[in-house]
């Protein structure tokens, strides 16, 4: 019991110690294999369906990163410094309607779903994307429902990396249009099947962030009893 209690105190913590982090160490690093600890908690991510329509691409390079920072407001102070720094494509349209190639091939070779209920299952996403989310009449629509699955491996990304000690700042301050040019011309959007979600910034901070401030609990937790 008192290690249930410890461990909930630990989680806890890390979510106090997680921030909005301004400015990053330069002379800081994170270790590869603690980075790559953090991606895994992206890719084991839940997504709607389990289609992952996500790719997490880490940007080391110094020429790149330098382009993004004059492209984007919200990580202008986080570039160069921070460590590792991940922009987070979301599928478009092309891979994440019902009848894609992309969806067929996940299903049968990644979700191992059985060949002979394939067409009855994607006919149920086609109800499910056509008339419970109406994600089919605005290609924005179905693109942000992807962009939506992209921000729980991002919220559990930077929660796993508060939990080792490292810091994180996602960043949503950009143009998404000017960005997704930035990065086609880059190549990094694969002919269209991808665009960006929203980025984040890892590394160590450099000073104290300014002490949390959240809702209280009653105002943001209803009971239905
Ligand atoms: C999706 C998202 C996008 C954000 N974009 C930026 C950004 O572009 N630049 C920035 O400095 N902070 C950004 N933030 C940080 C928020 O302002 C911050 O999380 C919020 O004020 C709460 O503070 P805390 O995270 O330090 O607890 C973003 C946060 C989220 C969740």
């Amino acid at each position: 019991m008192r290690e249930k209690e410890s461990l909930k105190q630990e989680i806890l913590d890390a979510y106090q110690f997680r921030h909005a982090t301004k400015e990053f160490d330069p002379d800081k690093k994170i270790t590869d294999e603690d980075f790559r600890f953090i991606l895994e908690t992206g890719r084991l991510s839940p997504s709607s369906f389990g289609f992952e329509p996500w790719r997490f691409v880490v940007v080391q390079n110094t020429e790149l990163r330098e382009k993004i920072k004059n492209s984007s407001w919200g990580a202008y102070s986080k570039l160069p410094e921070a460590s590792h720094f991940v922009i987070i494509l979301a599928r478009t349209k092309q891979d994440t309607i019902y009848n894609s190639e992309y969806l067929r091939d996940h299903l049968l070779n990644v979700s191992h779903f059985p060949e002979e209920h394939l067409d009855g299952f994607l006919s149920r996403v086609e109800e499910f994307q056509r008339d419970d989310f109406n994600l089919l009449d605005d290609d924005r629509h179905i693109y942000d429902w992807a962009c939506k699955q992209t921000y729980l491996a991002l919220g559990n990304m930077m929660t796993a990396a508060a939990q080792i000690g490292i810091d994180s700042c996602p960043i949503e301050g950009f143009n998404i249009e000017k960005m997704n040019q930035l990065l086609d011309a880059e190549g990094l959007l694969e002919d269209g099947h991808f665009g960006i979600s929203v980025m984040v910034a890892f590394g160590y901070r450099v000073k104290e962030p300014r002490p949390k401030t959240r809702r209280p609990f009653d105002d943001v937790v209803k009971w239905v009893e």
